[in-house]
């Protein structure tokens, strides 16, 4: 099947993201907010990703017109979901909310089109089941910047269809992404490695092993990665790692998923990392 047409459900950080990123591979995108405010918020943050593109010259500025040109912004799902072969949903990590949105898409998506989430943490076979065509609900992960990460975690329902896998596939290599298959079990495999090692960053901070700054340190200097665990932690929000560490820890009932004292104490307290001004450092 090919997707001629998509439609990405929630304009944040990672639905605006995922719209530049098929607009940007020439394929249309209807982009789906609350509020026209909000709708155009994401428009203008994809501006200027591009913007930065252009000026690190990966891409052209007829190139960013054109990438803009293909993005039409909508407030009302059933209307921008009409006419798309792949909708792909990206709201709050709430499951009644991502419900509700599959129940609208669900409805007014044409039969064949292939709805996809991108949590992090939330049963693709679960949504899948409050849909009548759990075989053709996958879950399409993206990463943060989605510009920018090559990854896309391809997750098979119980239920997930080959063929819809397939065509997930081809479309994530579309985009000049690398997908990886894996099971629906909690937090699929990007959390389930990721979260355990920013969890004991934060419990070596609590137990005074070192500080934020010495940590981040030893996994950049020591082990090559881009971001210390602590500051990759407030980039992706620690209500976010918190929420995950949850659904792992309830998921496989095993102790070496409980959250770090601090890391709720620190949400209990509001401090969330970057998108409010302080997690582990301040922004
Ligand atoms: N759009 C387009 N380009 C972007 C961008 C965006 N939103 N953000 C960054 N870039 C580009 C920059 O222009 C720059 O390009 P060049 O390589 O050509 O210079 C490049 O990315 C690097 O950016 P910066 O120079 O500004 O900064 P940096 O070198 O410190 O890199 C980073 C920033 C890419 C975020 C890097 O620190 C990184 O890779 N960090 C790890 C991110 C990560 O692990 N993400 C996954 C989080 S987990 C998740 O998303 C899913 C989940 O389920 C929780």
């Amino acid at each position: 099947m090919d997707i001629k047409q998509v439609a990405v459900i929630g304009g944040g950080t990672m639905g605006n993201g995922i719209c530049h990123v098929f607009a940007m591979n020439g394929i249309p995108v209807n982009l789906v907010e609350m509020e026209q405010e909000l709708a155009d918020k994401a428009v203008e943050t994809i501006d200027k990703n591009l913007e930065r593109m252009v000026n690190k010259e990966k891409i052209d500025a007829e190139q960013k017109v054109q990438t803009l040109e293909n993005i039409t912004t909508f407030t009302n799902t059933i209307e921008a979901v009409k006419d798309a072969d792949l909708v792909i949903e990206a709201v709050p990590e709430n499951f009644e909310i991502k419900k509700q949105v599959f129940a609208d898409v669900d409805k007014a998506a044409p039969e064949d089109s292939i709805l996809a989430t991108n949590t992090s943490s939330i049963s693709i076979t679960k949504l899948a089941a409050t849909t009548s065509r759990p075989e053709q609900v996958v879950g399409m992960h993206f990463f943060n910047p989605v510009p920018v990460m090559k990854l896309v975690e391809v997750v098979r329902g119980l239920d997930t269809s080959d063929d819809v896998v397939e065509t997930v596939d081809e479309t994530a290599r579309l985009l000049n992404k690398n997908p990886v298959e894996v099971a629906d079990y909690p937090g699929f495999v990007s959390n389930r490695v990721l979260m355990p090692m920013i969890n004991e960053a934060i419990c070596c901070v609590h137990e005074g092993v070192a500080d934020p700054e010495d940590i981040d340190d030893v996994m950049k200097l020591g082990m090559a990665h881009p971001m210390g665990p602590l500051r990759l932690a407030d980039f992706i929000g620690l209500d976010v790692c918190l929420d995950i560490l949850n659904v792992l820890h309830e998921g496989f009932k095993d102790p070496k998923y409980r959250p770090s004292p601090l890391l709720v104490k620190m949400v209990d307290a509001g401090k969330l990392g970057d998108k409010t001004g302080e997690g582990f450092y301040e922004h």
